[in-house]
């Protein structure tokens, strides 16, 4: 069955041929020529039990664009307030006809634990601190578009990285590739052992920055940390935050990246968020034909 719970172990091969599958999707959309409906007749389960915006909703058009009908389950309002188990609500949507299950969950290895049990593919939108690895995809797509190949490019990511499920499937996915990772931020929630993610640690802001082919900057996750583990906002912006002269100070042609949504005015100032190296709104586009690709693998069509 073709999961897709993370990319720890995707292989170069999967990372491009589904990076190359969007790739083909978009232009075919773009041009007008997409005519095929491959999922027609079949229901995609997509099951957030946390928020989300760009997620849900690309998966939506993605799933309507292939063709097929999406099954929404939204955990307010739903019987998990009875008491219903994780499992038993993915069973009923198994039950009643999905072919693939998109699940957001804020446990980690939520995913993986529903494909271990189920008999339809289980594609992660994002579980707890683990992996999300669609996010992971879209972003690496829109680096490859900004840089040509990813093969040798540096790639620094700032901020939370610690509870950042983006940050570690990108980590994974662009190791992969041939980038190079660098991860900065507070020691509290960059921490030492990052480094088991095969990347380089640098905690200044201002000495990793120079370095950078392309800057991810990452959201501040005020739900999953403690204060103690975050400065004031205003001195985290100060020492971490993209404010608008240090986006002014990059290298023409070093794109700014953040998988929304963005704390503006936190992590990253509205001149860069806003600023012609900013590709935030490219990568919330490139969503949609990353998600077509993952869901026509999901279900084998080649
Ligand atoms: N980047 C991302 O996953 O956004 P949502 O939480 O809005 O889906």
């Amino acid at each position: 069955m073709r999961h897709l719970t993370g990319l720890r172990s995707a292989d170069r091969d999967r990372i491009g041929s589904l990076l190359d599958r969007a790739q083909a999707l978009r232009q075919a959309v773009c041009d007008g020529t997409w005519q095929s409906t491959p999922l027609a007749g079949r229901a995609i389960a997509l099951a957030f039990f946390e928020p989300s915006t760009r997620t849900r909703c690309s998966f939506e058009v993605a799933v309507t664009r292939l063709g097929g009908h999406p099954l929404r389950f939204e955990s307010a309002g739903s019987s998990l307030s009875k008491g219903e188990s994780l499992l038993d609500t993915a069973r009923l949507l198994q039950g009643v006809g999905a072919a693939v299950l998109v699940v957001r969950h804020p446990s980690s290895g939520a995913a993986r634990f529903l494909a271990a049990r189920l008999s339809i593919p289980v594609i992660n939108a994002g579980d707890g601190s683990n992996e999300h690895p669609t996010q992971a995809l879209l972003d690496l797509l829109t680096l490859r578009d900004e840089l040509g190949t990813l093969a040798g490019r540096t790639v620094v990511i700032v901020g939370d990285v610690m509870h950042s499920r983006v940050a570690r499937s990108n980590c994974f996915a662009l190791r992969t590739m041939g980038a190079k990772v660098i991860l900065a931020g507070p020691g509290t929630l960059c921490p030492p052992a990052l480094r088991g993610l095969d990347v380089e640690l640098g905690h200044r802001i201002d000495e990793v920055l120079p370095t950078a082919d392309a800057i991810m900057m990452l959201r501040i996750q005020r739900e999953r940390i403690g204060g103690a583990m975050l400065p004031q906002v205003a001195e985290y912006r100060e020492h971490y935050g993209l404010t608008a002269s240090r986006a002014a100070s990059l290298a023409p042609g070093v794109p700014i990246l953040h998988p929304a949504p963005m704390n503006r005015g936190v992590e990253v100032d509205d001149a860069a968020a806003d600023g012609p190296s900013s590709v935030v709104f490219d990568q919330m586009a490139n969503g949609v034909f990353v998600r077509m690709a993952c869901l026509l693998d999901a279900v084998g069509e080649v």
